[in-house]
């Protein structure tokens, strides 16, 4: 079949909207009608160029859509189910799964090193030109083909675009907080960049009754949003000391949880100084390849920190993401405030400018089929 797709020809250059020839699905593996994609900061690191996959490819990791086929010895799905992309797809009975740590799953190491599938084929064609997956995922086009572990059955009564962003940005945020750090209420929470992700992490923050909840980030819009969603106070690191200002509202200890969600030495280090002796930094951005940040190990021994990183919000996904759902039906999640813009996909280029220009909470590519 043919697909349009927004596809990074070349780092550092806007996507290009390419019409593809896509393959039926091979055994295992599964035809997606994309419905929603959303625009995450991690497609960016590919198209700058901080993050490497093989190339032509398509972007895309956030999604959710209806599955329209599957290819032999699929069991689990069947055409008109919706679902969610997964983009660390996952066997389900190693030893991480079993440990409910799926995203550390090696299962689909190869796809994502080789931008191929399992048998070393892409699904994605133009003129006899391979096209590559990224993450396994490619949802920024009209159709994608995708393992099956890569997927996961939504409830029915979930609107696709609010659910895409589970896909990524909310598992991250939320389980940042929820999962990886284990904070608990009236504990201090610092969240350094209030992004897509960082405003997941605030509004997780909240959910668990954490305070004082501070949120810090350069674009005063994204403050006034982390406001809404629960921070108690804010910090424009341009006007304030971070630092400061934190262990002013901690007793002059520093947060007990200081996350970094933007993926920056300078505020993984910030978010360091910011913690609380026997308090938690949690890395949640990526940084670019090579990126290093300098330990001292004394201050680390005197100081009893703990430093650690969260990869997709160390969320067990089969059963936390029906659980983040189920909190978005009753009202404790916000899903919708997050969605600033809707685009088609011709339009995904000013996404990732209004990324950069912070004027979006996200943006999401909605496909018209
Ligand atoms: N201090 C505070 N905030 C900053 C600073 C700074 N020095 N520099 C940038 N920011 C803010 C931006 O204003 C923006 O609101 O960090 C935020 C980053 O958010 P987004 O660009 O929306 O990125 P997001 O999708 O949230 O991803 C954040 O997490 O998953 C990773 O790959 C992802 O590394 C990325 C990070
Ligand atoms: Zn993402």
């Amino acid at each position: 079949m043919r697909a349009r797709a927004a596809v990074l020809a070349e780092v550092k250059k806007p996507l290009e909207i390419w019409e593809l020839e896509v393959d039926a699905p091979k055994e295992g593996e599964v035809l997606v009608r994309v419905v929603a994609a959303g625009v995450c900061h991690s497609d960016l690191h590919y198209i700058q160029g901080d993050l490497e996959t093989p190339l032509p490819a398509i972007p895309g990791h956030e999604g959710a859509g209806v599955v329209e086929a599957v290819g032999p010895g699929v069991t689990r799905f069947r055409p008109g189910d919706p679902v969610v992309f997964v983009f660390r797809a996952f066997c389900g009975h190693c030893f991480y799964c079993l440990n409910g740590r799926p995203a550390l799953c090696d299962f689909s190491n190869p796809i994502r090193r080789t931008g191929r599938m399992f048998d070393g084929t892409t699904r994605f064609h133009r003129n006899g030109t391979d096209v590559h997956h990224v993450l396994g995922v490619s949802c920024f086009a009209e159709y994608t083909v995708v393992p099956e572990q890569g997927l996961l059955s939504l409830p029915p009564d979930i609107p696709l675009d609010r659910a895409a962003l589970v896909g990524c940005g909310v598992t991250t945020g939320v389980g940042a907080v929820l999962f990886a750090a284990g904070v608990r209420a009236g504990e201090t929470v610092l969240v350094i960049g209030c992004g897509g992700v960082g405003l997941n992490v605030v509004q997780g923050a909240a959910l668990v009754g954490a305070g004082p909840v501070i949120a810090a980030d350069v674009v005063p819009q994204k403050l006034e949003w982390a406001r809404q969603l629960g921070a108690t106070h804010t910090i424009d690191p341009r006007e304030q000391d971070v630092v400061e200002v934190v262990r002013e509202l901690t007793g002059g200890r520093g947060a007990d949880y200081a996350f970094e969600v933007i993926g920056r030495a300078d505020t993984i280090q910030q978010a360091y100084a910011a913690t609380r002796k026997g308090g938690t930094t949690v890395i949640v951005g990526l940084t670019p390849m090579g990126t290093t940040v300098p330990l001292d190990p004394l201050d680390l021994l005197r100081t009893e920190k703990t430093i650690k990183a969260t990869l997709y919000g160390s969320a067990n996904l089969p059963r936390d993401i029906p659980r983040l759902l189920e909190l978005y039906r009753l009202g404790r999640l916000r899903l919708d405030e997050l969605i600033s813009r809707r685009l088609r996909l011709e339009e995904i280029n000013d996404g990732f400018e209004a990324m950069l220009a912070g004027s979006v909470a996200r943006s999401i590519v909605v496909f018209e089929h």
